[in-house]
Order: C-alpha cells, then sequence, then structure tokens
C-alpha cells in the first residue's frame, strides 16, 4: 500500500509517517508547509508541497505515487485561534478536507484515515467519554473536526470509501528529539517554556470539582498515537466498507497539577506552579474510554506520562540547548 500522509511534515503526522514506513508501508507526505517543517520527512519519502485546496494538485500526486489509502492530518488545529479566524479554519479545515475528498474518490482510492479530536465533545459531563458521548463543540476548531467527521462519513456512504475517524485526547512526547513538537500551546511545552524563562509554571483554575482541583485530561504518548494510525489503517484495507469512529487515549486521568509536578521532576527545576483564573473554555475532565478501539483494532497504549515528558523534555533540549541544567 502506498498511504498519502497530508500534515505529514507537522509533528503528529511525521510520527505516523515513521510508524507506517516502520510497518513497511510506503508513505508520501503532502504538506503545505504553513506549520510543518521539511526536515520532519525522511529520506526515502516523497514530500509534495501543496495544499489539500489545490484539487488538481492532489489528483496528480494520487496518480503519480499511485496512493493506495490516505491519512488526513493536515489542518489548522489552534484553538483560540479558531475563535478569532473561524472562516479560516472553515476553509482550511472544512473546505480542504471536501476538495480532497473530491480527488480522493474521483480517483478510486478505497481507504481514508481523518485526524479528528476530542474538541468535536465539548464540556462532557461524564467520567469516561465514550464515541456515543454527545458531540457539543463549543470552538470553531472543534465544530470543524465534527463537520469533517460527517463529511468523511457521508463520502464513505456514498461511495462505498472506507473511513475512520480517530478523536485524539491529548498528545503529547516525541519518538526522538528531531520530531518534537515545535508548538508552545500545550501544557507540557507550556511548562516547559516557563521554567526555562525563570517563571513559575501556571495553573489556569484549580477550583473545578476534580479531586485536587485542577483539570484532568487524558494523555497519549505521539507513539502510541501514530500506531493507533497504522492499526486503523489496516483495519480498513483489510475489509472494505468501514465506517469507524475512536477515541485515542488511555483512559486515564492526570491532574494538572500531577503533571507539572512531573514536568519539575523530570526537568530538575523544581519551581512549584502559580495559580491564576481559569481558562475560558476549559472543561473540567475529558477522559477517554479507550474500549472501543481496542475492540475494533486490538491497539491499547504502551506508554506513559512519564515516558512523554521524558522525551518531550528531550526534543525541547534540543531546541533550546541552555535549557538543560547541569
Ligand atoms: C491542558 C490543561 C489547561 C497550560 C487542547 C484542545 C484540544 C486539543 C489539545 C488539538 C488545561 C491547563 C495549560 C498552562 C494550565 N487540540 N494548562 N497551564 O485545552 O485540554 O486541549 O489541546 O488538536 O482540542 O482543546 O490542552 O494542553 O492546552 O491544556 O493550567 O500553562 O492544562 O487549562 O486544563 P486542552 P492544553
Amino acid at each position: 500500500m502506498t498511504w498519502l500522509v497530508t500534515g505529514g511534515a507537522g509533528y503528529i503526522g511525521a510520527h505516523v509517517v515513521r510508524a507506517m514506513t516502520e510497518a513497511g508501508e510506503r508513505a508520501v507526505v503532502y504538506d503545505d508547509l504553513s506549520t510543518g517543517v521539511a526536515e520532519r520527512v525522511p529520506a526515502g519519502v516523497p514530500l509534495v508541497v501543496g495544499s489539500t485546496l489545490d484539487g488538481p494538485l492532489v489528483s496528480r500526486t494520487l496518480a503519480e505515487h499511485a496512493v493506495t489509502g490516505i491519512v488526513h492530518l493536515a489542518g489548522k488545529k489552534q484553538v483560540g485561534e479558531s475563535v478569532q479566524l473561524p472562516l479560516h479554519y472553515y476553509r482550511e479545515n472544512v473546505e480542504g478536507l471536501r476538495v480532497l475528498l473530491e480527488a480522493v474518490t474521483a480517483a478510486g482510492v478505497p481507504s481514508f484515515v481523518f485526524s479528528s479530536s476530542a474538541a468535536v465533545y465539548g464540556m462532557p459531563d461524564v467520567d469516561l467519554v465514550t464515541e456515543e458521548t454527545p458531540c457539543a463543540p463549543i470552538s470553531p476548531y472543534g465544530e470543524t473536526k465534527l463537520a469533517g467527521e460527517w463529511l468523511v462519513r457521508a463520502t464513505g456512504r456514498a461511495t462505498g470509501l472506507s473511513t475512520a475517524s480517530l478523536r485524539y485526547f491529548n498528545v503529547a512526547g516525541t519518538a526522538s528529539p528531531e520530531l518534537a513538537d515545535t508548538g508552545v500551546s500545550n501544557l507540557v511545552p507550556m511548562v516547559f517554556e516557563r521554567l526555562t524563562q525563570d517563571a513559575a509554571p501556571r495553573i489556569f483554575g484549580d477550583d473545578y470539582a476534580t479531586p485536587d482541583g485542577t483539570c484532568v485530561r487524558d494523555y497519549i504518548h505521539v507513539v502510541d498515537l501514530a500506531e493507533a494510525h497504522v492499526a486503523a489503517a489496516h483495519a480498513l484495507q483489510a475489509s472494505p466498507g468501514h465506517a469507524l469512529t475512536l477515541n485515542i487515549g488511555r483512559g486515564e486521568g492526570v491532574s494538572v497539577r500531577e503533571m507539572i509536578d512531573r514536568v519539575n521532576a523530570v526537568t530538575g527545576y523544581d519551581r512549584p506552579p502559580t495559580v491564576t483564573p481559569r481558562r475560558p473554555g476549559d472543561p473540567a475532565r475529558v477522559v477517554a474510554s479507550a474500549d472501543r478501539i481496542a475492540a475494533e483494532l486490538g491497539w491499547k497504549a504502551k506508554l506513559d506520562v512519564q515516558d512523554m515528558i521524558v522525551s518531550a523534555w528531550e526534543g525541547w533540549v534540543r531546541q533550546h540547548p541552555q535549557a538543560a541544567l547541569d
């Protein structure tokens, strides 16, 4: 099989490419390099620079590389930015997907894995979020992911395209330092940044209805997440006619305070956090039920929060060599 990995030069996409090639699949990266980095694409994997909004280029790429499956990760993913720029997010994430699907179905490519998000659930009021928990996104970003799932599923029904929408929970860690996340928009890198700038890490609110008052999330190692893509791709390939929707998490909640304590221990900075007011729109608790993916694909996360923080820190130190303490 040859898999076109859109967004394959991004943090998560590059890990998917790595996992796919390690599993013996051929990968072709399609990325507009707006946030992706060409150096993340390994030697021997072709890189096509372009947008999924460019239908003719997608069609040419599918034909030239004899693509037999798609893993679609290209898109915009900043929740806050999506509130400011909803039209941009709908264009990139929904119209970009629609144009891609048009080319994919016209070419008769049979399998499509879609990168979705726990953001489709919004503020879930349950202990463990199952795929049956009602979707009620609270940001344009989450809306574009839910609309994307609908588009993918409807296209599958109409054309026989076999589909899987993977709802990622909170992704962290790296397979190796050079593939690390370069963004500073999630908890772990934000804590690294504070510590290495000689500032106290911040807890955005400690008055939530959770055991220690801070928000609880389900952190998933990017290496495990990438393996889940391989498992989904293989399932689609093995039996056409699939329409899967799957949470990808560990099924275990970790609080913000716990995460910051662990980051302090791993980095050696040992700087106590300060508590600031709540960040608007943060749900108290978002933890996956990972039962469906275990049953459907036999996939289960292997790595833990410690693995995530240690590997993410190695990546951070590579990008900021002065960050390491003696
Ligand atoms: C985690 C927790 C913060 C920084 C978002 C998107 C989601 C997905 C992943 C997309 C929250 C708290 C953070 C800090 C803190 N995105 N925090 N101090 O908000 O759970 O999920 O990213 O692809 O759709 O919503 O992740 O890492 O921003 O925050 O207290 O310095 O850490 O309030 O409770 P979030 P996050």
